[in-house]
């Protein structure tokens, strides 16, 4: 098929587009190569067709889905961002950017959408109280994290909570801009699916990593902190007790979770956009992750610091088991595997100033 991969530039779009031209299908990116995103011009891999252009621009959006079977959209502003002042900006790209593309493809007719979905959507992830069952904890107070009280505790009885894994049908609680940004995507990527009788899902990835990934910037993850800080011959810092649980996936693996997608794409309800975790499903801890990544590196150790970030979220690891069953998708990169290559791998360079 010919795919349209907006972002197809970027850390995940690079390797879907490789993905996609190894499967023999013909990949063609369309990215605006934002400046936080790319200090200098990336490479485009190898066989895809490239626009420089905004997926907001309806004309370069008209002109990039000529011909186009499906379109894979991972275009998006990324990362926490630095709080409320620049919500207008991750709106503009994300939502406004959805919008004008999904317009963009029911005039040109075509059908098909795989959409970049994040597990920010979900907030805090699922916890167990012995007591009352499946519980949903609040966001976390600044007057707790300061005294060191890390884990949400039941909001009912006060008791300590169990962590488990999230499913697709947990309800959705975006906990900052950029991740009411993510969610409001898949609403528009449903209301499109509704109004043209066309097929989506939204593949939320969990912890991204691997090679290709930005350098430490407020949009990166924190495999990239660890990284860049062993590059520079400095211990990792790792945030409040290291104990927060996350689920790191390859991204050869997420990229091979939009072919698998592509190809289960017509067995797939049409008129709605399905949501899938993209998971490794072993979930680990920040803490192993930096330890790991300094191990392989022959780096300093990580230093625990005690210190948070407000609009982050304890534990959120996933249950992939919906992707594995209905779009055939099997994660192949252990976790000792990739954070020993990551460990040395090329990382994208930080933006200039
Ligand atoms: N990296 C992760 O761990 C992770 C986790 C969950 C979800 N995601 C999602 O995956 C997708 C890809 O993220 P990434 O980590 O590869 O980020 P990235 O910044 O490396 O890539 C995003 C690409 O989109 C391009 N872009 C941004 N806005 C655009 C616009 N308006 N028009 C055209 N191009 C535009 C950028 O230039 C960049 O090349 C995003 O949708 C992100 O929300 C990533
Ligand atoms: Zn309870």
């Amino acid at each position: 098929m010919r795919v349209l991969v907006t972002g197809g530039a970027g850390f995940i779009g690079s390797h879907i587009v490789t993905a996609l031209a190894a499967e023999g299908h013909e990949p063609l990116v369309l990215d605006a190569l934002l400046p936080a995103a790319h200090p200098r011009t990336p490479e485009i891999p190898a066989g895809a067709a490239f626009r420089h252009g905004d997926v907001r621009d309806a004309e370069e959006v008209r002109a990039a889905l000529r011909g186009v079977d499906a379109v894979c959209h991972q275009a998006a502003m990324v990362g926490l961002g630095s709080g409320v002042h620049d919500a207008p900006a991750y709106v503009s790209c994300n939502d406004l950017g959805t919008a004008v593309l999904l317009a963009g493809m029911a005039e040109a007719g075509v059908r098909r959408l795989l959409l970049a979905g994040s597990m920010v959507v979900y907030g805090e992830g699922r916890y167990e109280c012995a007591e009352h069952g499946t519980v949903r904890p609040g966001p976390r107070r600044a007057v707790d994290l300061d005294a060191g009280r890390f884990e949400p505790p039941c909001p009912r009885c006060g008791a300590p909570l169990l962590p488990g894994l999230v499913a697709e049908d947990a309800p959705t609680d975006p906990r900052n801009v950029y991740a009411a940004t993510k969610l409001a995507q898949e609403h528009l990527a449903g209301s499109w699916a509704r109004a043209t009788g066309g097929r989506a899902v939204a593949l939320r990835y969990h912890n991204v990593y691997g090679p290709g990934m930005p350098r430490d910037t407020p949009y990166a993850g924190v495999a990239s902190f660890f990284r860049s800080a062993l590059a520079r011959g400095e211990a990792p810092r790792v945030y409040e007790d290291g104990r927060q649980r996350r689920d790191f996936v390859h991204v050869t693996d997420a990229a091979a979770a939009n072919v698998a997608a592509l190809a289960a794409l017509d067995g797939r309800p049409a008129g709605a956009c399905t949501p899938y975790n993209i998971g490794s499903g072993s979930p680990r801890t920040v803490g192993e992750l930096a330890a790991a990544l300094a191990s392989a590196a022959g780096g300093p150790s990580p230093v625990t610091t005690g210190e948070y970030r407000l609009g982050d979220v304890r534990h959120i690891t996933a249950d992939s088991a919906a992707a594995r069953r209905d779009l055939a998708w099997t994660p192949q990169v252990a976790f000792a595997a990739g954070v020993t290559e990551f460990a040395t791998a090329r990382l994208r360079e930080p933006a200039a100033g």
